[in-house]
């Protein structure tokens, strides 16, 4: 392997956006522009170039709140696995995060996991990415949230504010809230699939009437990143005719813990926002 220190390490701009989707599109992953748009304008993007002309690799952070960062879009193309990029730019998001006197967190990929442990960080919640599809029929259970009180709901559950990413959801896709009110879920579309998450609620049978109300409502192809306590949503989504599609393993570097409330996070925002 080489060096880490063998290649310089830049800050990409929205001018590295087709470059930047070509690693996420070449991972199979499901972001799109408007995903990297967020990195680009509330976080920081590290890259690494092979050639002047082929980004190898890429790293983001994401501020949120006062005390936590977001570490995401790890990537390294095919050809260029196994040479420390990966490794490398890991390093220089932990620099960045212990300067900033920040946590980090993470949601790991199986390929990603050995790298963010031997950098220290340590595993807390599982989660699971189900997959399926929608039936495109029009929905008479939920109703649109209002936009103030489901992101207020949602930063309070996941202990930091990160609304600039719920505003941007609830733009793409008008987040739902059950008609008693217990539980709200956020959606947005994907490059391959909608994404439902995340999802607050106070009780799973509550949560998976929303949660089944609104998959009958998209069209096409869904995702929902669930955590793997959630054993009666999963068993749902197993009616609905949803399979596992991967796994995710959040992990973290430095300790915060969200404050306890009457809500929970069920499912999460996706690894790439926690
Ligand atoms: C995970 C990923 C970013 C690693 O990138 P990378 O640039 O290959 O990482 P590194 O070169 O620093 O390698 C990290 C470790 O994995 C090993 N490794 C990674 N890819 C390898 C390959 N193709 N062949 C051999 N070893 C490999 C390295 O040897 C190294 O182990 P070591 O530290 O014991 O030597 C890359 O595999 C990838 O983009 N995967 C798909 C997207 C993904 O899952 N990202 C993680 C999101 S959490």
């Amino acid at each position: 392997m080489a060096p880490t220190d063998a290649f310089n390490i830049v800050q990409l701009s929205e001018k590295d956006m087709d470059q930047a989707c070509l690693l996420s599109t070449q991972a199979g992953w499901n972001q799109t522009e408007q995903d990297w748009d967020l990195f680009f304008r509330h976080g920081i993007v590290f890259g690494a170039f092979a050639t002047p002309e082929q980004l190898a690799a890429s790293a983001a952070i994401i501020p949120y709140g006062d005390d936590i960062a977001w570490i995401s879009m790890v990537l390294t193309k095919a050809e260029w696995r196994g040479r420390g990029y990966g490794t490398g730019l890991l390093k220089h998001c932990l620099q960045w995060t212990e300067a900033q006197n920040r946590a980090a967190f993470l949601d790991a990929t199986p390929a990603g996991e050995p790298i963010y442990r031997a950098l220290g960080f340590v595993p807390s919640l599982k989660i699971t990415r189900w997959q399926g599809s929608g039936k495109g029929l029009p929905s008479q259970t939920l109703a649109q949230s209002s936009s103030s009180n489901a992101i207020d709901q949602a930063n309070c559950t996941f202990g930091a504010d990160r609304s600039f990413v719920l505003e941007n959801f609830n733009k793409r896709y008008p987040a739902v809230t059950s008609a008693n009110a217990s539980t709200t879920c956020f959606v947005r579309d994907g490059r391959l699939a909608w994404q439902i998450g995340p999802v607050i609620g106070r009780d799973e049978t509550e949560a998976s009437k929303s949660i089944e109300a609104l998959i009958e409502q998209l069209s096409g192809a869904v995702f929902i990143d669930l955590l793997d306590d959630c054993v009666s949503i999963a068993q749902r989504l197993e009616q609905f005719g949803f399979t596992k599609q991967r796994p995710f393993l959040r992990m973290q570097k430095g300790s915060h813990r969200p404050q306890q409330t009457q809500y929970q996070t069920l499912a999460i925002a996706g690894p790439e926002f926690g």
